[in-house]
C-alpha cells in the first residue's frame, strides 16, 4: 500500500456505485449543493467539519474513471473513498463481511503477448495500491460498525442474511466489466489470482486514476453474493436490506474517526 497521509481539512470524495449506498448519507449532510457534470450529480457539503463531495459513479470501469477524473479536475479532491458491494471469490469471505482493498487488479485486462496478462500497459505493476492511512482508518470504522451490528440493523435482517459474526478482511480485489454469476468464471478468477478476496466492477479503475493524479484512494466493499449462479438474486435483496445501511454507518464512522 502507498501512504499519502494528508491533514484533516482536505477535500474528501465519497463515491458509490448505486443510489441506495449514499441516500442515507446524503440525507444527513448540511448545506448541500448539487452540480451536474457528465450526467452525474455531484453533491458538495460540509459534514462535521469535513468538506466532502458525494457522487454516484455508475457501474463499470469507464464510468468509475470518468467520475474520479471529474472529482480531481473539477472539485480538486485530495482523497477518494469508495463504498459498494462485491461478490466473494475466496472461501474465507462470506456474505455480510466487509473487505477493505489493499490492492486492485483489472482481471479483464489482457494485452498479451505484447505485455504480461493483467498489466495495464504503461505501468510497472499489475496491481494498483490503496492509501495505507485511509485504509487503516476505514478498517477501524468497519470493525467498529460490525461490532455493534445488533444496535443498528434489525435482528430479522441480521438473521435473514446470517450477518452474525461478520468480519472485516483486507487484501486483493479484482475489478472487471463483468457481473460474475457463474461458478466456472469464479473458479477461473480464483485460479488466476489465488489471494483475491472479492470481485467487483470499479475499484481498479478508480485506483488507476488516483495513481495518475497522486490522489489518495481507499475502498470498502460489503460482500453481497458468492459470485455463483445465485449472485443476481442475492445481490438485489442484499443491496436494499443491508449494503445501504452498512455504507452509511461505515462512512459516518470513518468521518468521525479522528485517530
Ligand atoms: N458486485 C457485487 N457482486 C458482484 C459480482 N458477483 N460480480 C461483479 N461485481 C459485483
Amino acid at each position: 500500500m502507498i501512504n499519502t497521509a494528508r491533514p484533516e481539512h482536505t477535500r474528501l470524495a465519497i463515491v458509490a456505485a448505486l443510489q441506495e449506498e449514499v441516500s442515507h448519507i446524503l440525507e444527513h449532510m448540511h448545506s448541500r449543493k448539487c452540480e451536474t457534470i457528465a450526467g452525474r450529480n455531484f453533491w458538495t457539503a460540509t459534514y462535521q467539519g469535513h468538506a466532502v463531495v458525494i457522487v454516484l459513479s455508475g457501474i463499470g470501469k469507464v464510468a468509475a474513471a470518468i467520475t474520479a477524473t471529474t472529482l480531481v479536475e473539477r472539485f480538486g479532491v485530495h482523497e477518494i473513498l469508495f463504498t459498494g458491494v462485491a461478490g466473494a471469490i475466496n472461501d474465507e469471505v462470506s456474505v455480510g463481511d466487509v473487505v477493505i482493498g489493499t490492492n486492485f487488479i483489472q482481471h479483464d485486462m489482457d494485452a498479451s503477448p505484447l505485455f504480461p496478462r493483467y498489466l495495464v500497459p504503461g505501468y510497472a505493476e499489475i496491481a494498483f495500491q490503496a492509501d495505507t492511512h485511509m485504509s487503516q482508518r476505514l478498517k477501524r470504522s468497519s470493525a467498529k460498525v460490525l461490532s455493534q451490528l445488533e444496535r443498528t440493523i434489525s435482528i430479522e435482517i441480521v438473521d435473514q442474511f446470517k450477518l452474525q459474526g461478520a468480519q472485516v478482511h483486507e487484501g486483493l480485489i479484482l475489478s472487471g466489466d463483468q457481473f460474475v454469476s457463474d461458478e466456472w468464471v469464479r473458479q477461473g478468477l480464483r485460479q488466476a489470482h489465488s489471494n483475491a478476496l472479492v470481485v467487483e466492477m470499479e475499484g481498479a479503475a478508480l485506483a488507476q486514476v488516483c495513481k495518475d493524479y497522486g490522489v489518495a484512494f481507499a475502498l470498502m466493499r460489503t460482500v453481497s453474493d458468492g459470485a455463483g449462479e445465485h449472485a443476481a438474486i442475492d445481490f438485489t435483496a442484499f443491496l436494499h436490506a443491508v449494503a445501504s445501511r452498512y455504507s452509511a454507518l461505515i462512512v459516518e464512522a470513518y468521518l468521525n474517526d479522528v485517530q
